[in-house]
């Protein structure tokens, strides 16, 4: 159901690799609620052409970018404001891999070459992405940014590995630019803790099915499926969530103010 939430708005959205991405979820709530945008992945992604789909669906250009690249960012923001006619409202930023979890490496083996990747290319992507958009005055007045983060920021998961350091510092960068970008533009930097969800990058963690469960019995909603939380990007995207800045949102179920829960505690008992 259209609402025309996002009408006249234009974004830029980062991570649509499938039909499972989170970013190809909000990506159609966005195209639904009257949104222009770009989509954009890195250049190794694009070859699965999975993303040419969504793009037809949405009247969407794709521009191919690397997160970690700032001159790919620069022509990435160039570009979009050229396609779209102007500056951009709304960023998502729903990018993660960790070279050390798709190799299978635990925490107290980790490759600290791919440590530096995976931080890279989850965590200080977003720097830049916002560094650059500073730089070009890119984004209107009142726009709004968003990445995706994990409850393993604060937590521990074990098999989460280095990854969960690269929700912390990606959790750190939105309140950091959300001061900066907010006083000088009234622009809005917000991460939203998604629940576990079957995503490519999601199942590529070890023991994915096993906490996917574990959350969805803690949570009394159950686990945040990935079209609610399109929905809640596109809340953050609109004009109802002009003073929401410098948050990590919880959109988990409740998940994250649980203890335990009877579901769990009968599942142990038996
Ligand atoms: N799936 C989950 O359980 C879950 C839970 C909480 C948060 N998240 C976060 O949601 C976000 C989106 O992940 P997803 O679950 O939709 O999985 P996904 O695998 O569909 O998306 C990850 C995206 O990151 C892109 N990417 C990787 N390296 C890149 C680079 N160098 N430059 C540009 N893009 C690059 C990939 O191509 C892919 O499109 C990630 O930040 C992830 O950590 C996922």
């Amino acid at each position: 159901m259209s609402n025309n939430l996002l009408k006249g708005k234009k974004g830029i959205i980062f991570g649509a690799l499938d039909e499972k991405s989170i970013a190809w979820k909000v990506a159609m709530r966005a195209h639904e609620e009257g949104a222009e945008f770009v989509l954009t992945n890195a250049p190794i992604a694009m070859r699965m052409g999975e993303i040419n789909k969504l793009a037809e669906h949405c009247n969407a250009q794709i521009i191919p970018a690397d997160a970690t690249s700032v001159e790919d960012l620069e022509n990435l923001f160039t570009q979009a404001q050229e396609i779209l006619g102007g500056k951009i409202d709304f960023v998502l930023h729903s990018i993660g891999m960790s070279p050390n979890i798709r190799k299978g490496k635990p925490y107290n083996d980790l490759n600290y070459e791919w440590f530096l990747k995976t931080l890279d290319i989850s965590a200080i992507s977003f720097h830049k992405v916002m560094h650059v958009a500073e730089k070009q005055d890119a984004m209107n007045e009142w726009s709004s940014i968003v990445a995706l983060s994990y409850i393993a920021a604060q937590r521990v998961f074990p098999d989460y590995t280095d990854m969960s350091h690269a929700k912390a510092v990606l959790e750190s960068i939105a309140r950091n630019y959300g001061y900066r970008l907010g006083r000088s533009k009234k622009i809005r930097v917000n991460t939203i803790s998604q629940s576990p969800t079957k995503t490519t990058a999601g199942t590529g963690v070890g023991g994915f099915d096993a906490f996917f469960d574990y959350a969805d019995k803690m949570s009394p909603l159950g686990n945040a499926p990935a079209d609610a939380c399109a929905d809640y990007c596109v809340s953050l995207f609109s004009d109802l969530t002009r003073y929401v800045t410098m948050q990590n949102l919880m959109h988990d179920g409740g998940f994250s103010s649980m203890g335990i829960s009877e579901d769990i505690v009968e599942m142990i008992s038996k």
